[in-house]
């Protein structure tokens, strides 16, 4: 069967600033999904990640629908009313238009859509973040699909002999999608060239070489550059089909083990390690660290079994502590160089002013 699996993230509101929504809000997204998405959808999920709230839809509509667009639209708007009804912090935050037309792309939410012929079994990744942008998976999805260091199956399973097709997209571009395809093995090294830039290149897509089915879609949304000033940050989501011709689910999540240094953290606008955590965890530290929550499920005929919590394991209690602690080395040193964003990054928020200010008060010195 051919399916759609879309999800669409929002963030309308949370309790304490920017930490988790309320339990209220999430049944109202929750309830809305399943009273008006009957004949639309086969099967949802709803998570939250930091104060963000991830809808996982299936359904046989394509990508881009916009029946299915609006559904998730007006789910995070009756999300939003019981924001403003309790007084949670941001509400409506990441629903910068004044009203749905066609599609979310451009409006706010992040999405990311995958639609392909159901395997006879198919397994695949929901990952959500919070306190980042969409760059942080740069690095986890080079090194999950294109390196051997991270992914075995590169040197043991034929299926994956071929490698893989990276579709990268310059996110500084508003004016149109400025997009560029490069194959792995042979342009390794001009994808690395351009995921050095987190801030400016990111992996919108990748596809097998050897059988050309789609294995991962990432949301690539900017807010920044939707309302020309700070007002969020990205928070972005990413699908992930997983084993067979595709990665295993565990060459995948290995690279989070790392907890590389990402944008984020505070006002959006410090380094912070990206921490890997269970779903439904609250931010804290600093607004922070920045979170990755994974959630792995199986589909059939759009039908969805229950998900493992993947970064629920021991193991992961291990990296949270080396993650605390390169955040705390990182935190030490405040507002100095490179724990906080260069000003390229900040002049969407109020620092522009304060420049603009301190302009007058400089002269040139006499010799
Ligand atoms: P597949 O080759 O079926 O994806 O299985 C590999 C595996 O189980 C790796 O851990
Ligand atoms: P969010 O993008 O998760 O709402 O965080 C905003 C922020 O500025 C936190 O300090
Ligand atoms: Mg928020
Ligand atoms: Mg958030």
């Amino acid at each position: 069967m051919r399916i759609t699996l879309s999800v669409i993230k929002a963030d309308v509101g949370s309790i304490d600033g920017h930490l988790k929504p309320s339990a209220e809000l999430v049944k109202a997204v929750k309830e809305h999904i399943q009273q008006k998405g009957k004949e639309l959808i086969i099967d949802f999920y709803l998570t939250t990640t930091g104060d963000d709230v991830a809808l996982l839809l299936t359904h046989t509509q394509g990508k881009d629908s916009e029946k299915i667009h609006k559904l998730a639209w007006d789910a995070f708007l009756a999300g939003t009313k019981v924001a403003r009804k309790q007084g949670l912090y941001g509400a409506g935050q990441d629903l910068l238009a004044d009203s749905f037309s066609g599609n979310v792309k451009g409006l706010g939410p992040a999405v990311a859509e995958l639609e392909f012929e159901e395997r006879e079994n198919e397994p695949f990744l929901l990952f959500a973040a919070d306190k980042t942008d969409p760059g942080a998976y740069n690095l986890p999805l080079y090194l999950g699909f294109a390196d051997p260091m991270y992914n075995s199956g590169l040197i043991l399973s034929p299926k994956m002999s071929k490698g893989f097709k990276f579709t990268v997209i310059d996110v500084n571009c508003t004016t149109a999608d400025r997009v560029i395809e490069l194959n792995v093995p042979e342009d390794l090294y001009d994808l690395a060239s351009l995921l050095r830039d987190n801030e400016r290149y990111v992996i919108e897509s990748i596809s097998s070489r050897n059988t050309g089915e789609p294995a991962a879609a990432a949301s690539t949304c900017r807010l920044r550059n939707i309302a020309g000033k700070y007002v969020g940050k990205d928070d972005p989501v990413m699908l992930i089909r997983v084993q067979g011709e595709f990665p295993a689910a565990g060459e995948v999540l290995a690279p989070y083990s790392i907890g590389h240094y990402v944008a984020g953290f505070m006002r959006g606008s410090h380094t912070g390690p990206l921490m890997p955590v269970t779903s439904r965890s609250a931010t804290s530290f600093f607004d922070g660290p920045p979170l990755v929550s994974c959630l792995g499920f199986c589909v059939r005929e759009g039908r969805l079994t229950e998900p493992v919590d993947c970064f629920d394991h021991p193991f992961w209690d291990y990296v949270r502590e080396k993650v605390s602690r390169k955040s705390l080395e990182l935190r030490e040193q405040g507002f100095s160089g490179p724990a906080m964003l260069p000003y390229a990054e900040l002049e969407y928020g109020g620092i522009v002013e304060k420049m603009k200010m301190l302009e007058p008060r400089f002269r040139l010195r006499k010799k």
